[in-house]
């Protein structure tokens, strides 16, 4: 067994968080600050570009200590180096969980069952540079010899959230090329693109690391069906490219071997934009831009793997996030850049995060007796605050949030950038401060409102702050930057996996619906026939009646 397989709760640290929680639950932050002139700086870490403000946590020196010694009894130090070095971490599939060897630099030496993948991860990185210059300077033509205008990504789940989602991020830095994400097996998606598509211009990518997934499967057929009525077949080696690590599915399909860009077992789907998953966004951005996403992305994995724990930032982060889902119970955790361009960031991470670690068995095969998972949401500030941060102030659920924001903006309108970044600042102060009965009194009076009305409206207007948040301030959105951002989340959600003792790199619990959607489409297609509940059974009988 690669990986250690301690219980959490068992260990000394787990029942010294459990009394300390007791004594620490109602501290309010004001008073930690209060107590401590040197808060911020104590609650907060500087690297490179990045600053992470933990300070308004409900944490004091007690508290960071035994979750790191919580990190160090479960063994996480070891941990990771099983994982850098390429061990079977992702035990019950029978693979390394490599995706960090896809952002090593090509003079480095990384082992998968004695033999280094780095050379192979150079070589798609030349051919994915290759493609992606020929398709942006024109150079690669359509069957009618104009340069292709569009790009569609043709793949769902990590074949479709992580392009997407840098894509859109990164949209500052893109070139003439325009991409298209068509992801879900609702004919609606597809046909809605094709619709306004040029089949003499346009250039599918179909991603799909199994390549036997129905809805990318579903998709691609479609496309290239509209294709070939559009064009002609011989055409269609021209428009269509796969990336996948099934070579034999994806040429039975139709698409030429020279026309794939592989990846390989040990890079996770969810984790794979680093690989040539990540071919619609290098030629969104050009390799130069791809190449420095997987720079920075590197950079933080060098961060996590060499620095003390008391400096690591995936570390600290993944542990407050277990102080809140184990000690304070809380049920969510709300992610909120405040930018536009990082809108798909909580949908992608909602991927990476609940599919990675929405286990209820541990690494020795035993129900666990603890919460897992963190249920992720969010939206980008400051359309949020208009939407749910109600409930983030004033509802009964804790909501441990992160705030993301940079010091700069892209396109230099400080005006914009002065009010958004108000905007961050102030929330983060409000959720902690909160407004106090006399407060709001005061604030009554000093709009001359009644007695009468002070004493009605006044329990509506208390806000009991005390609410958690951490700051990550960037100076930048740059692909650079941006990779180190994404890394710094799968991190996290190893350090959570490891701490909870369950394996985050399968995914068994997706595999039941997609066999009982093939039944159930066979049903409808009347080859086979199912007994079902009296429930599934009404609405098959419904949707079948037209
Ligand atoms: O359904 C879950 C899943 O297996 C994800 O983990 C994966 O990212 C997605 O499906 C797509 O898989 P593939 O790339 O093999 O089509």
């Amino acid at each position: 067994m690669a990986l250690p397989t301690i219980n959490p709760t068992t260990t000394k640290a787990w029942e010294a968080l459990q009394k300390h929680y007791e004594s620490i639950k109602k501290t309010h932050l004001k008073d930690l600050f209060n107590e401590s002139a040197s808060r911020a700086n104590d609650f907060s870490i500087a690297w490179e570009d990045f600053y992470v403000d933990y300070s308004k946590n409900r944490i004091d020196q007690t508290t960071k200590k035994l979750l790191l010694d919580l990190a160090r009894e479960v063994k996480l130090d070891e941990a990771i180096q099983h994982y850098f070095g390429g061990s079977t971490i992702n035990e019950t599939e029978g693979r390394a969980v490599l995706h960090t060897a896809l952002r090593a630099p090509s003079t480095h030496e990384i082992n998968v069952d004695c033999k280094n993948v780095v050379p192979e991860v150079t070589a798609v990185k030349k051919k994915i540079k290759n493609f992606c210059d020929q398709v942006i300077s024109g150079a690669l033509k359509g069957h009618t010899g104009k340069p292709f205008t569009d790009i569609v990504n043709i793949g769902i789940g990590g074949s479709d959230l992580g392009p997407a989602m840098i894509t859109e991020a990164l949209a500052f830095y893109k070139n003439h090329l325009k991409v298209h994400f068509i992801s879900n097996v609702d004919g609606d998606h597809v046909h809605q693109h094709l619709k306004d598509l040029d089949p003499e211009t346009t250039l599918f990518v179909v991603v799909s690391k199994t390549f036997s997934t129905q809805e990318t499967l579903s998709n691609a057929t479609t496309a290239r069906k509209w294709f070939i009525e559009h064009a002609s077949k011989d055409a269609v080696g021209k428009h269509f490219v796969a990336v996948s690590s099934n070579i034999p599915n994806v040429t039975n399909f139709g698409i030429e071997e020279q026309n794939i860009f592989p990846l390989w077992d040990w890079v996770g789907g969810r984790f794979s934009l680093w690989s040539a998953v990540g071919l619609s966004i290098s030629l969104s951005i050009g390799y130069e831009n791809f190449a420095s996403l997987l720079e920075g992305a590197h950079n933080m994995d060098e961060h996590f793997k060499t620095t003390p724990f008391e400096e690591n930032i995936p570390v600290i982060l993944g542990m407050l996030s277990i102080w809140y889902n184990n000690f304070f119970n809380a049920e969510s955790e709300a992610i909120i850049p405040y930018s536009q361009y990082l809108h798909r960031l909580p949908a992608y991470l909602q991927q990476g995060i609940m599919e990675s670690n929405g286990k209820s068995v541990d690494r020795n095969g035993k129900e666990v007796t603890y919460q897992t998972g963190t249920i992720i949401w969010g939206e980008p500030g400051t359309n949020a605050q208009h939407a749910f941060f109600q409930l983030i102030h004033q509802g009964t659920k804790l909501i441990p949030a992160e705030f993301i924001g940079f010091k700069y903006a892209l396109f230099e309108d400080q005006d914009h950038q002065d009010k958004l970044m108000a905007n961050f600042f102030a929330q983060t102060e409000a959720l902690m401060n909160g407004k106090t009965e006399s407060e709001v009194i005061e604030e009554l009076s000093s709009k001359n409102t009644s007695d009468e009305k002070i004493k009605q409206l006044t329990p509506f207007k208390i806000f009991e702050g005390n609410k958690p948040t951490t700051t990550v301030l960037i100076d930048k959105l740059t692909p650079k930057s941006l990779g180190a951002l994404v890394s710094m989340y799968e991190q996290r959600i190893f350090v959570q996996g490891i701490v909870w003792n369950i394996f985050s790199y399968d995914q068994w619990g997706v595999e039941l619906g997609k066999q009982l959607a093939t039944k159930i489409l066979s049903e409808i297609n009347k080859t086979e026939s199912y007994q079902h509940d009296s429930s599934t059974q009404n609405l098959l009988k419904r949707y079948l009646k037209k």
